[in-house]
């Protein structure tokens, strides 16, 4: 990878976005963008996902904690849109503190942010049952208690972080619960009377919560007004959106990149920059429609080559080609100025290689627009073009260019079938295994 150059373009604030189903890599280029960040945003989910990075040749996995924390002097932030597991951010933190210092200077949790309480986590674990037993489709949830605690914002009697932190607030909030949600009394009892109680792990955490939570997103508009370059973490990825994803497999926030400036109160005019993320094939955790899915040896190749379990839950991936029919709907969702296309190792040494240029449906027939409904998607079977593999070690650093013939032809063709400009690619895990196209270079700019 080219060093950085060391002039900071002021401000501006850049989204960088999950293009396909998640786990497309966005925690590694984050964190090697987050080097020309000043602050560092993740915007919404919670601690559903896994983002890698390697710091000082060592995996960690960050769950909530922004992937910007390994950079000194950055402000990392939880904004409004996120849903919050204070006990797992706990343990979070310590984990991350090997490695950097976590203070309340350069975490800032959103005072409106929702919290993942007990009860939230049991009812993911109890719906999920439910559809399974009823209809034997679960969505494949990461058990995290997401879904619960979105809903429970979405109908105004969520618990937010700055009464979360208020013994007062909490303990009313508690009360309020017992008396108008059914099955909740009994929860607290049960899990009261049982050997550790999570909830008096989970009061018991807010005090050290406390001095990290403030009016996180006036001081991210603050840091904006003053010049300061604003990064934004997705989460998950676009067609995990719970509005333009593959309805009901999907997750319970706005993925997009317009999430972004709802979550953290930025007027959208002032975004500079918006990326995606994605994985030169496809992968999906969970259940939901994936027209590109290899049930077959290939598939189980990328599997193994490509270590595609879970960071969260460790469940094995789901492997396919890449799919240009969903990266059209990506773009057209987002409007990428650039896609970050991720390991192009794990194809090397593939004979043939196959892109999926539209679907075709028993009914419908050809379909080239990603389909809102899921069902129809799920009856879709991918019209492939096939390409030439590579072989052979690739180059950790360097342009594009520096890639393969083959494996420049296999961009030029995603480019061209999903209307995409590439402006980098992966060829490794690590924070210096990539190669930057020109225009990424203005977003790793640093100080001198
Ligand atoms: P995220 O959720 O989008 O941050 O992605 P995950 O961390 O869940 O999954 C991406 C996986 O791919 C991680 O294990 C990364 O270390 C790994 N990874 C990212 N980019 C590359 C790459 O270019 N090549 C290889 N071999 N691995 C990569
Ligand atoms: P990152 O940020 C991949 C999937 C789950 C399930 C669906 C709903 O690491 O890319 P949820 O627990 O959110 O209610 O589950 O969404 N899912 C992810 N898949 N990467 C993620 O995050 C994911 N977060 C949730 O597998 O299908
Ligand atoms: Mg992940």
């Amino acid at each position: 990878m080219t060093s950085p150059s060391k002039k900071r373009p002021q401000g501006g604030i850049t989204i960088v976005v999950g293009a396909q189903w998640g786990d497309e890599g966005k925690g590694k280029w984050i964190d090697w963008i987050a080097g020309g960040a000043d602050v560092v945003a993740r915007y919404q989910g919670g601690n559903n996902a896994g983002h890698t990075l390697y710091v000082k040749g060592q995996k960690v996995v960050l769950h909530q904690i922004p992937s910007g924390i390994f950079h000194e002097g950055r402000k990392c932030v939880l904004g409004a849109g996120v849903v919050i597991n204070p006990g797992e951010l706990v343990r979070e933190m310590e984990k991350v503190a090997a490695f950097a210092k976590v203070t309340p200077d350069n975490l800032w949790l959103s005072a409106r942010a929702h919290v993942i309480t007990p009860w939230h986590v049991f009812m993911d674990g109890r719906r999920e049952a439910v559809r399974e037993a009823s209809s034997g489709s679960a969505i494949g949830t990461t058990k995290r208690g997401i879904g619960p605690t979105y809903s429970e914002k979405t109908a105004r009697s969520g618990l937010r972080l700055g009464d979360f932190v208020n013994p007062v607030a909490r303990q009313s909030w508690v009360a309020s619960m017992a008396s108008t949600v059914e099955g909740f009394a009994a929860h607290l009892e049960s899990d009261f009377n049982s050997h550790v109680s999570e909830w008096e792990a989970f009061a018991k955490v807010a005090e050290r919560l406390a001095p990290f939570v403030c009016d996180a997103e006036a001081r991210v508009r603050q840091c904006a007004a003053g010049g300061k370059k604003i990064l934004m973490e997705g989460a998950q990825g676009t067609l995990l959106d719970l509005d333009h994803g593959t309805f009901p497999f999907v997750t319970s926030s706005s993925t997009i990149a317009a999430g972004a400036c709802a979550s953290l109160g930025l007027p959208p005019r002032d975004v500079t920059g918006i990326y995606g993320i994605a994985k030169a094939y496809v992968t999906r955790v969970g259940a939901g429609p994936f027209p590109t899915e290899l049930m077959d040896e290939t598939g189980n190749a990328l599997r193994e080559r490509g270590q595609e379990f879970g960071a969260t839950t460790g469940r094995p991936r789901r492997c396919g080609w890449f799919d240009a029919v969903a990266m059209r709907y990506a773009q057209d969702v987002n409007g990428f100025d650039g896609v970050i296309l991720n390991k192009f190792d794990i194809l090397s040494g593939m004979d043939e290689l196959k892109i999926a240029v539209a679907y075709e449906h028993p009914e419908l027939g050809r379909i080239e627009q990603f389909p809102w409904n899921a069902e129809v998607l799920a009856a879709c079977k991918p019209v492939y073009r096939t390409f030439k593999g590579w072989h052979g070690e690739l180059p950790k650093k360097g342009g594009i260019e520096a890639l393969p013939k083959e494996a420049r032809d296999y961009i030029k063709a995603i480019e061209e079938l999903s209307g995409i400009k590439v402006v980098g690619a992966g060829t490794g895990p690590g924070r210096d295994e990539a190669l930057l196209g020109s225009d990424l270079e203005r977003l790793v700019t640093v100080d001198a």
